[in-house]
């Protein structure tokens, strides 16, 4: 009688995909998927005897394609879901959810916060004290801005969102780039380099404006085949 939650990474993107099931309903999400990894996470709902409830993702991805439409195919009950302001991937998406949905896996709710910034339709997720923060927090760094109607404002409003969540919640980031795997919002307001809690938001503006990333080598394939959902055209 437990919240199953794993961490799965893939290389390439840096990419951290999450499953969250509960185990005696066997009822499960998985988040941020991405499409070179499908036969692994497919194994893995397998070998668990999970059945795949509500395929998340938190945003409109540039680095890498989401398996998302290739995995309903094997799970066809399954439903995309995705932030509302996603507006290209309204045709293949089940839910288009905002502030306050709560998507329920057994006995455990996922709630979602709106945290637009990094793109415009970003949602995090949140079940029990597990913060699932897509490209809006990373771990001491934050996602970049300068692409898909990203806005720096708008992701330091986001953050100071999600600071306001007990300093004890885990922070689970869509990617990090440096080993490491989960933070907490506490950490994260102490130590974060783009916007710990005392930076005031034209320090943050000024961090995200200094960040000169060049940029992600599958952009131009990867935008278009995740507001489709994960579908190559
Ligand atoms: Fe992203």
């Amino acid at each position: 009688m437990s919240l199953i939650f794993k961490q799965l990474f893939e290389r390439e993107s840096c990419t951290y995909t999450y499953l969250i099931a509960d185990s005696d309903s066997k009822e499960a999400a998985i988040v941020d998927a991405v499409d070179i990894m499908m036969d692994r996470d497919k194994a893995l709902l397998e070998e668990l005897e999970l059945d795949l409830k509500f395929i998340i993702e938190t945003h409109i991805h540039a680095d890498h394609i989401t398996s998302a439409c290739p995995l309903k195919k094997y799970y066809p009950n399954a439903r995309i879901v995705i932030g509302m302001e996603n507006v290209d991937a309204e045709a293949c998406s089940d839910i288009m959810v905002n502030e306050g949905h709560i998507l329920n896996i057994g006995k455990y709710e996922i709630a979602t916060i709106e945290t637009p910034g990094h793109t415009i339709g970003c949602i995090s997720y949140l079940v029990e004290n597990k913060l699932l923060t897509g490209d809006a927090l990373f771990i001491r760094s934050t996602g970049r801005c300068d692409f898909q109607g990203g806005s720096a404002e708008s992701l330091y409003d986001s953050i100071q969102k999600l600071f306001k969540l007990p300093d004890t919640t885990e922070v689970y980031p869509a990617h990090d780039y440096n080993g490491l795997s989960m933070s907490t919002i506490g950490e994260e307001k102490k130590f974060n380099t783009m916007i710990k809690e005392s930076y005031d938001q034209k320090a943050f503006i000024k961090n995200v404006n200094n960040l000169n990333l060049g940029l992600p080598k599958k952009i131009k394939v990867a935008v278009p085949a995740n507001q489709s959902c994960g579908l190559i055209s």
